[in-house]
């Protein structure tokens, strides 16, 4: 063919050429929420390089908006970083974006397939674990049947800050071991289970390594890290030993009125099978001991960095339970403060500021103008979203009275300008137990004892540097250490 020929074909292709790409640019550019531009094949990864990934995204945010798009690698990833935005999505689209994004870690041993924490809302047995947990673990009734174990494994806890009076004690270590406890007597009515505990904290550290599977979806199937295999591996024997416990119970052949008797009774009447009550027992296990650990440890840091907060608190106690030598949970309704100052530190210091990943599941999911078609993973910076300074005054003070007599800032995460423990649909299944445990154990600790800070150190010098782990939640990047002295 002559050269020139050559050219002509060459322009005739490259005309419909041209016009699809300009036509697909800027279809796509419509479609989705602007953001920082992805480099080939990595996407925006780099732009996420170093510090806390929170504190990233919200940087990120504030140059190209509260709804962006970012590239985890090949994966489109919608971040909502404003109150507006994050309302918008709750209250309109709060179906369509109810399912979840499975890091690949979680697929192993098939235990997205059966998690409440990883089912989509839509499939019907996410319903039905939903269902059993509103009814058998966190309804009023649950609750207050299992009122007295919780205390007890309260008071365990303040015993173990009694016997380490007078030295610094690394708070968070206690209290974990204290919350690990209080959930396996709370469900099975045992504690001191060591090998458990011991397994699902490697497990839940782990589960947060960065993953290449995660951002290059089709390189899952050869699970190039061994994350997968090394999760199935630690599955398993929590799975077992969660299995020598149900057979316990079982030989027992009596009826305990804690939560596994109630998922037995679930499983001999067909309603639950023996893996999916395993599961639950898991999910609980591995959802609700660090969040909470942290979240009384936040508190605390942040009384000990504000003794006006701290002195208000202690004005209340002695003012509402005179002369009390132990307290209860049903005095917490008595703390108002202390309940404002648990959810000022709750404010500041979200334990998963990134929530959990929302996946969309229906296309017509429109927020702040941009589409965010089906396939899309959400982000919610409850972190940025909960100190939006278009809806918080001074957002970055800790400041509790904002919450006093403000029925509307509860936890459930209703108005989207304080959710702490998420929203809509995929809201914590544990909120009626958080709100009251969480004030509790904190009001236990400061009324059973002093608290000084380890010698030399004022309050100003309490450290609130924030630190993302790669499990996803937030911790403090110096672990609180405190001197627990005997009340006189
Ligand atoms: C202060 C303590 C806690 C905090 C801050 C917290 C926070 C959260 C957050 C932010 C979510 C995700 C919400 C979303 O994606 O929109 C969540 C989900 C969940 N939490 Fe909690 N949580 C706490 C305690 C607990 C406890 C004690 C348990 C169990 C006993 C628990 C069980 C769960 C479960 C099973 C889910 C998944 C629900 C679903 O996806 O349908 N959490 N929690």
């Amino acid at each position: 063919m002559a050269p020139e020929l050559y050219l002509v074909c060459i322009a005739i292709l490259a005309v419909p050429l041209l016009c699809y790409v300009v036509t697909y640019t800027r279809r796509d550019a419509r479609r989705w929420p602007p953001g920082p531009r992805p480099r080939p094949i990595i996407g925006n990864l780099l732009d996420l390089r170093g510090g806390n990934l929170h504190h990233n995204l919200a940087r990120l945010a504030s140059a190209h908006g509260p709804v962006m798009t970012l590239k985890l690698g090949v994966v489109r990833t919608v971040i909502v970083s404003s109150r507006d935005a994050a309302w918008e999505a709750f209250s309109m689209h709060d179906r369509r974006i109810a399912a979840r994004t499975v890091p690949d870690t979680r697929r192993a041993v098939a235990h997205a397939e059966r998690s409440m924490v990883w089912l989509p809302s839509s499939d019907p047995l996410w319903k039905t674990l939903r269902s059993i947990a509103a009814r058998h673990i966190f309804s009023p009734r649950s609750l207050e049947v299992a009122q007295g174990v919780r205390e007890r494994a309260v008071h365990n806890t303040l015993s173990t800050f009694r016997r380490r009076a007078g030295q610094e004690v690394d708070i968070g270590h206690v209290l974990y071991h204290g919350v690990f406890d209080l959930l396996t007597t709370t469900l099975f009515s045992v504690d001191g289970q060591d090998k458990l505990r011991d397994v699902l904290e490697e497990i839940v550290a782990l589960l947060s390594e960065p993953n290449m599977s995660d951002f290059y979806p089709l390189l899952r199937v050869l699970d190039l890290q061994g994350l997968r295999r090394w999760t199935a591996t630690r599955m398993n024997r929590v799975l077992d030993v969660l299995e020598k416990i149900i057979d316990t119970r079982l030989g027992e052949g009596k009826h305990h009125p804690d939560v596994l008797g109630a998922l037995l009774e679930l499983m001999t009447t067909g309603k639950l099978s023996r893996r999916n009550v395993k599961t639950m027992l898991f999910d609980i296990l591995a959802a609700g001991t660090e969040t909470t650990k942290i979240t009384v440890e936040w508190a605390m840091a942040e009384l000990l960095r504000n003794p006006g907060a701290m002195a208000a608190v202690r004005a209340e106690m002695k003012e509402a339970l005179p002369q009390q030598r132990m307290i209860t949970e049903a005095d917490v309704a008595k703390l108002p403060y202390l309940q404002a100052a648990v959810k000022e530190s709750m404010r500041l210091h979200p334990v998963a500021p990134l929530l959990l990943p929302h996946l969309v599941v229906e296309d017509g999911v429109v927020i702040g103008g941009y589409a965010v078609p089906k396939g899309a993973t959400v982000i919610f910076n409850s972190w940025s979203i909960m100190r939006d300074p278009a809806v918080w005054e001074m957002p970055e003070e800790f400041v509790p009275e904002r919450f006093l007599g403000k029925m509307e800032l509860g936890m459930s995460g209703k108005d989207v300008k304080f959710i702490p423990l998420g929203a809509g649909r995929r809201l914590c299944p544990a909120l009626p137990m958080v709100e009251v445990l969480v004030p509790f154990m904190l009001a236990s600790m400061l009324h059973a004892l002093e608290w000084r800070l380890p010698q030399g150190m004022s309050p100003d010098q309490v450290d609130v540097t924030e630190k993302y782990t790669s499990n996803d939640i937030l911790v403090m990047d110096v672990p609180l250490k405190v001197v627990p002295m005997v009340a006189t």
